[in-house]
């Protein structure tokens, strides 16, 4: 099994990394100056972030004459991917057919969660996972663990290990669950106070709170996930909303006061910005208004909602609302950690409802995008003077089809679309954390996870 180191900062020596670049200020569907793209561009680097990011010939006046100068010319230049939803307890699950979301739950995913009880089990899973996300060009992600408090703390550790940009939170899960899953609505917010408090803000990491969806949660569990958005408003919010039509049902019977599915969380205070709500699907244009109006984002996940066939996200009536959409893959209800499988996903899903999703809009949306929803504009998704030094290098021609394609491509929007429409993990050819490459090598601490 391979894993990801970061190389030491051997020093702070500057380094120059010369390529295609392309990043993004803002939504390309709503402006025209969305982007910066420069054909011989150069990233000039120092300490881990960036100086400058521009026109080779424009910049080289002010590369550091002691720079480290990386080639990639020909090569396409990004952000790292942001994924804004992943399982990482349900990574050794993905693939498992099911006839649709509730019994999928039921059957596959609440046995695999409960084996993150045991801290060995769940660290293992967690070092293949991060490493799977850098494999696959995702530098930062917001991350679901289990209801095990150990599990989210496994993730932390391996995400501090690799120091990437991660977020995560236990599960808060009270009822309609099996009883090895459950916790209590007192238990849960002490667990999560508790994390927040070790691990919040901590170099890289983050803390979400992380009610599962409304079914799984008490009232009383609720009121707790509110008070602990309240008492900590710079933490993150996730969970699922609308994503598949029995569980709105379910929603219904349980909570028949509320408007709607997306009303519930309403009503304990659970939109803001920083809450990134899972799915989306059947929302309501009051649904929307709310979304809007409270700084909420959706995380919209394309190969899950195939896969479980939960529905089509309506990008028509989101772009009416301007709602602020990110990408997730939904590992394991998702089928890939390819951040450029899920944009090829999210093209079709758009298209079935007889909208068009450039491939601008859509590396926009797995980088800028969800730096945007997540509040950390100022730090990833972007090649910002000051941002960490996170991005990847894709290669135009990693597979025969593919260097094929790029050959035909004439526009920045074409080459996109091939590497969107054709590429997976194979396109990502070098991936930078803090402006160190993340080497895979054979490592024998990361053995298989403990059966
Ligand atoms: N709704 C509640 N839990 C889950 C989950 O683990 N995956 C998905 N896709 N939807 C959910
Ligand atoms: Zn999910």
């Amino acid at each position: 099994m391979t894993t990801h180191t970061i190389t030491p900062p051997s020093s702070s020596t500057p380094r120059a990394v010369r390529g295609r670049v392309l990043h993004f200020l803002r939504d390309p569907q709503y402006h025209d100056d969305a982007c910066q793209y420069w054909e011989d561009g150069v990233l000039v680097i120092a300490d881990g972030h960036i100086v400058a990011a521009g026109d080779y010939t424009a910049l080289s006046g002010t590369i550091p004459a002691n720079a480290e100068v990386i080639d990639h010319r020909g090569k396409l230049i990004v952000p790292g991917f942001i994924d804004t939803h992943v399982h990482y307890p349900q990574t050794d699950m993905i693939a498992s057919p099911s006839p649709g979301l509730l019994h999928w739950l039921d059957t596959y995913t609440f046995p695999e969660e409960r084996r993150f009880a045991e801290p060995a089990y769940a660290a293992a899973v967690a070092g293949f996972f991060v490493d799977e996300l850098l494999r696959n060009g995702t530098t930062s992600a917001l991350v679901w663990s289990t209801v095990h408090a150990t599990s989210a703390d496994a993730l932390f550790g391996e995400g501090q290990r690799r120091n990437v940009r991660l977020a995560t939170g236990k599960v808060l899960m009270d009822r309609h669950c099996p009883a090895f899953l459950r916790d209590t609505a007192e238990s849960g917010a002490r667990e999560s106070a508790d994390l927040i408090s070790r691990w919040h803000g901590k170099g890289r990491l983050a803390y979400a709170i992380t009610p599962r969806f409304a079914p799984t949660s008490s009232e009383a569990q609720l009121a707790s996930c509110g008070e602990l958005a309240r008492a900590y408003p710079d933490t993150l919010i996730q969970t699922h909303v609308a994503e598949n039509r029995d569980e709105i049902r379910w929603v219904s019977e349980l909570f028949p006061q509320a408007r709607s599915y997306l009303d519930v969380y309403d009503g304990y205070g659970l939109l803001r910005p920083g809450a990134v709500y899972g799915h989306c699907i059947y929302l309501d244009d009051e649904d929307r208004r709310r979304m809007a109006d409270t700084g909420a984002a959706v995380a919209h996940c394309p190969t899950s909602n195939l896969f479980l066939g939960s529905g089509l996200y309506d990008f028509q009536q989101s772009d009416v609302h301007r709602l602020q959409l990110t990408l997730g893959t939904d590992v394991g209800g998702g089928t890939s950690f390819s951040m450029l499988r899920t944009m090829n996903a999210a093209h079709k899903v758009a298209r079935m409802g007889g909208y068009h999703l450039s491939a601008l809009r859509m590396f926009f949306l797995a980088t800028r995008g969800g730096a945007d929803a997540l509040g950390w504009s100022d730090r990833v998704g972007s090649f910002l003077p000051g941002n960490e030094a996170d991005f990847i290098v894709l290669d135009p021609a990693a597979t025969p089809l593919l260097e094929r394609r790029s050959a035909r491509s004439t526009t920045l929007e074409e080459q996109l679309f091939a590497f969107a429409l054709l590429g997976d993990d194979r396109a990502v050819d070098q991936v930078y954390v803090m402006g160190e490459a993340a080497s895979p090598v054979k490592s024998a601490a990361a053995a298989t996870a403990a059966t």
